[in-house]
């Protein structure tokens, strides 16, 4: 194999948030989400036997195709990283290493950037070539193993980047954006299961399919508004949306006091919107700002009710063409 530079080794996978619509596009319904810049750099050379080394979690695990055995995160990885493998058959063994800048079980997306971020590295050891569209649908076999049913926007949107529209069984839908998001992210530092979350509401359903899709299709509403929303540089109409949805989410039991505690305090300090992002129960939420100097202000109020929140900036040129 002719050796390669740096760049050539390396992959990007981002977190991600969601801005409207999770869960409902877990059962076929669009969902809006927006990459962030905070992400999963792997690097890929060729090594002596598959391992995959997660920084920095000090985690190094060869594929598996066994779930039992080990720390209960090893396992997993190891199950997943031989997931991504099985579509390789029979090629030379990789050495990743994976760099994670975003915190796990938090609603940013950190499986699937992993799994984006993977993917995208031994496509480039094996010189496959692939739109981030493909990338995406190649890395749910990582997904599938951390999540058991995900719909695929998180992965999709961690490998495109900007802002999408998701649905289920149909393409990817880049959205332009008007002007830039400014974006507040803060952590409840409570962790949560997307798997587990996503039973709980696919049992909500089941109880009472007609009520959960009553909530389920107006997020569904919401999500039309919000990509209008974006498109035209309307951030009110955005927030607007984003406080709606934060409120059928609540109906939906994935609001937590912290969670609720932080979106208030968000939006007490000028947002326009704030929600629960992601899988909710825990994890993080997301608050939009009118521009830089708010999101700060945004960013100060969150930590005063829990720590660690950071701005993020959604460019009009992160969005694909
Ligand atoms: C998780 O980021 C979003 C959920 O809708 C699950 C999924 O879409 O797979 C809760």
């Amino acid at each position: 194999m002719a050796e390669k530079s740096q760049a050539q080794r390396t992959a990007f996978g981002g977190g991600k948030v969601i801005l409207l619509g999770e869960h409902g596009v877990v059962h076929g319904r669009p969902g809006l989400a927006a990459g962030i810049r905070r992400g999963v750099m792997a690097t890929v050379e060729a090594g002596e036997r598959h391992l995959l080394e997660c920084e920095p979690w000090g985690l190094k695990v060869e594929p598996s195709p066994d779930r039992e055995g080990g720390a209960r995160g090893e396992a997993t990885l190891a199950h997943a990283f031989a997931a991504v493998l099985d579509a390789y058959p029979d090629s030379p063994k990789a050495h990743v290493r994976a760099q994670i800048d975003l915190p796990g079980g938090a609603g940013l997306g950190c499986s699937a950037a992993i799994g984006v971020a993977v993917v995208g590295a031994l496509d480039r050891l094996y010189a496959q070539v692939r739109s981030p569209e493909a990338v995406a649908e190649a890395s749910m076999a990582w997904e599938r193993v951390f999540h058991g049913n995900p719909s695929g926007i998180d992965n999709a949107v961690s490998a495109m980047g900007g802002v999408v529209v998701f649905r289920r069984g149909e393409e990817v839908r880049a959205v332009p954006l008007a002007r830039s998001l400014w974006l507040v992210v803060g952590n409840s530092e409570q962790p949560s299961s997307t798997k587990d979350m996503v039973a709980n509401v696919t049992a909500l359903h089941t109880a009472d399919a007609a009520w959960v899709d009553q909530r389920f299709d107006a997020m569904a509403a919401l999500t039309e508004r919000g990509e209008v929303a974006c498109a035209q540089g309307d951030l009110a109409l955005l927030g607007r949306c984003m406080a709606e949805n934060q409120e059928i989410l609540r109906d939906l039991e994935l609001v937590t006091p912290r969670l609720d505690a932080m979106c208030r305090a968000a939006v007490s300090a000028g947002a326009l919107g704030a929600k629960v992002t992601g899988a909710g129960g825990g994890g993080c939420m997301v608050a939009l700002a009118e521009d830089e100097a708010a999101a700060e202000i945004i960013r100060q109020a969150i930590d005063r009710v829990a720590g660690s929140a950071f701005v993020a900036e959604v460019a009009p040129s992160m969005t694909a063409q």
